[in-house]
């Protein structure tokens, strides 16, 4: 096995509270929760990557004296999969509050309505991530195909140092598949990991469309 995998509902923790409502039809239901929840994923899951970093002590005045503080030198660079991956990155950004940002598009585009899809890479905007720390993240990692694109999209910028990949729910397919496609140094931390996918690769049991839960239907037509 490649890098390592995190699944932090094994302990259990508020974490488990959060994943329960994210999971819940009925709690769905209410948008701005269901972003919340997922946006307070990514603060618990920043926190646990804030552990693995490197820190430098920096002397800071305080109205009594001075104190010798561990602070961070660099902060992470955060890269989101558009659109389901505002929330969870917002999470990691309340937490990683001086981060520099990476956005891509990538899309599922289904020929002839058949369970069979491509995934369609299209927007990048990111800044220069040689030698850097880069936290990709999005919130379903079901096949790992997306992930795959964004993160070699992310390349033309540079080669990180150190990956991490955030997400809410993972499947064991969606992992061997980032595992096997991303390098050695890449670590995986999901809040839960599910073992089954639909034939249209929906995690099960999951939680739906993350993207529609938080954003509405894509449909217009
Ligand atoms: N994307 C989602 O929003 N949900 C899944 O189950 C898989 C991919």
């Amino acid at each position: 096995m490649n890098g390592k995998v995190h699944n932090l509902s094994l302990q259990h923790s508020v974490l488990n509270q959060f994943m329960s409502e994210i999971r819940d039809t009925d709690i769905q239901l209410d948008r701005l929760r269901f972003r919340r929840n997922l946006e307070r994923v990514g603060e618990i899951i920043a926190y646990e990557i804030s552990k693995t970093l490197r820190y430098e002590i920096r002397p800071v005045t305080t109205p009594l004296g001075v104190c010798d503080c561990h602070v961070l030198p660099e902060q992470p660079v955060l890269a989101t999969i558009l659109r389901a991956g505002l929330p969870l990155h917002q999470g990691l950004l309340n937490v990683f509050d001086q981060a520099e940002n990476s956005f891509i598009s990538a899309y599922r585009v289904h020929h002839n309505d058949a369970d069979a899809f491509e995934v369609e890479v299209e927007y990048l905007a990111s800044p220069g991530i040689e030698g850097k720390t880069v936290i990709l993240c999005d919130p379903m990692l079901a096949t790992g195909s997306s992930m795959v694109l964004a993160y070699k999209a992310l390349l033309e910028r540079g080669r990180p140092q150190q990956i991490h990949v955030a997400t809410v729910i993972a499947s064991e397919q969606g992992i061997n598949f980032v595992q096997q496609n991303m390098p050695d140094e890449t670590t995986v931390w999901a809040a839960a990991i599910d073992n089954k996918l639909t034939p249209r690769a929906y995690i099960v049991p999951g939680l739906g469309d993350a993207g529609d839960l938080a954003y509405g239907d894509k449909t217009w037509l």
